[in-house]
């Protein structure tokens, strides 16, 4: 790592126009209405309604100084805070932007859309003509560069989780409006870096497709499978900015990215997630907006705080996919991800490992095998698939498994995610690496977001030891489950030295 070569973490095209969004909105609905469909009546699609999308979803969040040093942060977490998440918006004319469909980058520092492509009509009719209703189109895409020069060969993955919650950043955005938002599986890399206007980067610094959006009102189920791109013809305005003065390949990560590629549309299996009962509420519900806007990451846990059991097991139910449950409707599959949790002060639990199932899969109990207690726990939900595996003090596992991190012992509890890895690779292909990743930070958003509803903060944890987890929970056998990724929850503790400035004072 060379500091002289830090990434930009903002991506700019120079030339392009910049449509400035108006910001600072948090007035709308209460997070507890925003976890299930249905709830919110769906806002009419505007400019204003643009504006919050990204707002709430991939904006500025704070700025932070220390003598000698600022950074932002954002409404999305990232590892590292290196942010290597592009944003993309494709629309039809809306008043106060272009007046014909267009392509747009979203630009966090400016809280803008640079207006990179017009689209004709015929284009934008092609592209969603058959949902039925306002709809927009929002892209992904990841710098590999921003994490690689930190984090070298682990900036693959980290790329995934933080596309992931991004992913869950816009569900949740969309949610506050009103709005749908799904996956599109049926789109290959090719086609949505054309789409994207990426096709034509190059290089270490290029950005790489990920994902795309498709946002709608929800009065019309579109057919997603019907959904295609057909080649549109971009004259793209705007010429991209350097990140940094000089690099450092990592050529296993363009290994793994071409290993990676979705080349074709996927067709797997379309999720049937069960009807689950509806979240219970909390006390002291928070407008969604401000919760959202005001997630931080604990820097560090205070060893003491402890949780009640309730809310632990609000906060486990928060993360069970179902058909209605946001954010996890976004994506399209069965969830593969399930959860080892590490209790250390939760009151009224005992200490030990426990395993949340998200969905219904035989092969978790069969990897880890009934050796294990699979003790349901006293007062948990009929409905929440949580078993106890052993009463033991966790804290020194969590923390060795999470590269030594103090923050993973000294909160409430801690999670590792095991991805259902060997069936999904084989099954659905290569790129389901990817897919795996984005449903771990998607369900890590919402163990941010519920954590700050229950008073207490979490963290994403990237860094851990995949071997050393996999024995501590019994699936070392062979790689069915293979741990993607670790968080903590808990009492944090402020760094009073940080000068806090809000996310948009450089705009006056
Ligand atoms: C994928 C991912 C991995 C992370 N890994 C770690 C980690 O291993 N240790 C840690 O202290 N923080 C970790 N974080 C937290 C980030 O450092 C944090 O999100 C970033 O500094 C931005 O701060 P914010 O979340 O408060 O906006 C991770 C976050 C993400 C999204």
């Amino acid at each position: 790592m060379d500091w002289a070569t830090q990434p930009d973490p903002f991506r700019r095209f120079k030339g392009a126009t910049v449509h400035h969004l108006a910001g600072g909105c948090t007035v709308g609905p209460d997070y507890g209405d925003i976890r299930e469909v249905g709830r919110m009546e769906s806002e009419p699609l505007d400019v204003s309604f643009i504006d919050r999308l990204f707002y709430w979803s991939l904006a500025l969040s704070a700025w932070k100084s220390i003598p000698g040093a600022t950074w932002s942060l954002r409404v999305n977490p990232s590892s590292g805070n290196l942010h290597p998440t592009e944003g993309y918006l494709l629309c039809g004319p809306e008043a106060g932007l272009a007046d014909t469909p267009a392509l747009y980058h979203y630009s966090p520092h400016e809280h803008g859309l640079e207006e990179r492509a017009r689209l004709s009509d015929e284009t934008w009719r092609g592209l969603v003509g058959s949902v039925g209703g306002p709809s927009l189109l929002l892209g992904l895409t990841s710098i590999h560069w921003r994490e690689s020069w930190k984090y070298g060969e682990r900036a693959y993955r980290y790329c995934q989780h933080d596309a992931g919650h991004a992913i869950g950043a816009v569900r949740y955005a969309a949610a506050c409006l009103g709005w749908r938002a799904e996956l599109i599986t049926s789109v290959s890399d090719v086609e949505l870096a054309q789409l994207l206007g990426i096709a034509d980067q190059a290089g270490i610094e290029a950005e790489h497709p990920d994902c795309l959006l498709l946002l709608h009102s929800g009065d019309h189920q579109p057919d997603l499978d019907r959904f295609s791109v057909n080649d549109p013809e971009l004259t793209l305005v705007g010429t991209r900015n350097a990140l940094s003065s000089d690099h450092h390949d990592w050529p296993v990560i363009d290994a793994v990215a071409a290993a990676c590629k979705k080349t074709a549309a996927w067709v797997g299996d379309r999720k049937q997630s069960p009807p689950l009962p509806t979240l219970s509420p909390k006390p002291n519900m928070t407008p969604a907006a401000e919760l959202i806007r005001g997630r931080r990451s604990a820097v560090a846990m205070d060893g003491k705080t402890t949780i009640d059991r309730a809310a632990f097991y609000r906060i486990l139910d928060a993360c069970l996919p179902g058909a209605r449950r946001i954010p996890h409707d976004v994506l399209p599959w069965r969830p593969r991800i399930h959860f080892a949790v590490f209790v250390h002060r939760v009151e009224g639990m005992p200490a030990g490992i426990y395993v949340l199932q998200r969905s219904a899969t035989p092969m978790l109990r069969e990897v880890i095998g009934e050796e294990a207690a699979w003790k349901k726990p006293e007062g948990c939900p009929d409905h929440l698939p949580l078993f106890l595996l052993g009463e033991a003090d966790a804290r020194r596992i969590a923390k060795s498994t999470s590269c030594n991190q103090d923050i993973a012992a000294d909160g409430c509890f801690a999670i590792a995610m095991l991805g259902e890895f060997r069936d999904s690779l084989a099954n659905d292909g290569p790129w389901f690496y990817r897919a795996l990743h984005w449903e771990a930070g998607l369900v890590g958003q919402t163990i941010y977001l519920e954590a700050e509803a229950e008073g207490v903060r979490s963290t994403g944890i990237g860094c851990f030891f995949d071997d050393m987890t996999h024995q501590v929970v019994g699936c070392d056998e062979d790689d069915r489950f293979q741990v993607l990724y670790h968080f903590t929850v808990g009492g944090a503790v402020d760094d009073t030295r940080l000068q806090t400035l809000s996310a948009y004072h450089h705009r006056g």
